[in-house]
């Protein structure tokens, strides 16, 4: 048997893409690095993914910031060197990217710069391959900037750069997931078939044999085996949601109360109009009241100091109807 190509996974977190890999069979961990923050108000170490790593792999990963922790430093943690890494796999936080995140069509998260990390590794260590996944708008989003350094830095170094954006139910995966896929090789092309299913996954198929729960219980025989304690409106809305693909996009008129409303507020409605581009079109006032003019007629309402809106619209959306608001408003 051929010898197991050793990868290092940095933003490693509980283990999900090291998996894979251990999973595939030809792969074994060497290193991997996480500082364990998810919102950077929750602080360092909130998260203990680290110990899930460890648990799942077997290894346990070094609590580090990965903007300033040099490829020495994580190699001499692991008492290894940059010959004996054929995988870099760096999957750095996607929040800052992510148009979920409606400060995002505002500013550039400062998180973002990690993904330019992955180049820094690759110079001081030469591994074959580097691998990332991240949300889609990592390539296509406003802030793609810092997915096209890290595409000109890699280059630069002799690596082919391949880069796709796939819906992981395409293969296998129950759920509709657009995640971005690179994957970089040294001194070759590089080139990506991947098998798809015939027929895509539903979520009874995954989970439909874990017997039903009441809201709030969890299955005495698997802990992971549990149900949210919803109350209210929230359960009732629950229990109207259409079976077998419904979402609250598919609640009647009557049903109306059931849904669920997004806020925004009048700061970060304002916090548009201090873009540049959109300053320089018109005063907040009218900003105001032609992105209210645009969503009242699209089943919105206007609440004190918020603006309000019944699904099928997301935050993201409202925010995409106010830039469009602005220009093509004036
Ligand atoms: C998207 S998750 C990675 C998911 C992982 N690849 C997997 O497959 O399970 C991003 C991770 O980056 C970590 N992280 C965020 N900022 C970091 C930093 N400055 N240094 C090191 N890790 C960081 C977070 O703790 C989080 O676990």
């Amino acid at each position: 048997m051929p010898p197991k190509l050793k990868f290092v996974d940095l933003f490693s977190c509980g283990g999900g893409m090291s998996s894979g890999f251990i999973r595939q069979g030809s792969f074994q961990t060497i290193g991997a690095v996480d500082l364990e923050v998810a919102k950077p108000s929750h602080g360092i170490g909130a998260t203990f993914c680290n110990d899930t790593y460890e648990r799942n792999l077997g290894l346990r990963p070094m609590s580090a910031d990965l903007a300033i922790t040099t490829p020495d430093e994580v190699a001499s943690h692991f008492g290894f060197t940059a010959s004996d890494v054929d995988v870099l796999i760096s999957c750095a936080p996607c929040t800052g990217f992510s148009q979920k995140q409606s400060r995002n069509h505002i500013k550039d998260d400062r998180r973002n710069q990690l993904v330019e990390r992955a180049a820094d590794f690759a110079e001081a260590w030469r591994p074959k391959y580097v691998v990332i996944e991240n949300v889609k708008e990592l390539l296509r989003g406003r802030h793609k900037h810092h997915f096209q350094a890290l595409h000109e830095r890699l280059a630069q170094l002799g690596y082919d750069v391949f880069a796709e954006i796939h819906d992981l139910k395409e293969f296998g995966l129950p759920q509709s997931r657009i995640r971005s896929l690179i994957v970089a090789k040294l001194n070759g092309t590089f080139h990506l078939e991947l098998p798809r299913v015939n027929k895509h996954r539903t979520v009874r198929d995954a989970i439909g044999h874990l017997p039903a729960l009441q809201a709030g219980a969890t299955s005495q025989k698997d802990e992971m085996h549990t149900c949210p304690n919803l109350k209210g409106v929230s359960l009732e809305r629950m229990k109207a949601i259409p079976r077998n693909g419904g979402s609250w996009i598919d609640l009647t008129e009557e049903q109306a109360h059931l849904r669920m409303d997004r806020l925004m507020s009048l700061p970060t409605i304002l916090q548009f109009w201090k873009t540049a581009r959109v300053r320089r079109r018109t005063s907040p006032l009218a900003f105001l009241v032609r992105t209210y003019q645009i969503l009242r007629t699209d089943n919105a309402v206007w609440r004190t100091g918020c603006v309000s809106a019944s699904p099928p619209f997301s935050c993201a959306r409202l925010v995409n109807i106010k830039i469009a608001a602005i220009s093509c408003g004036r």
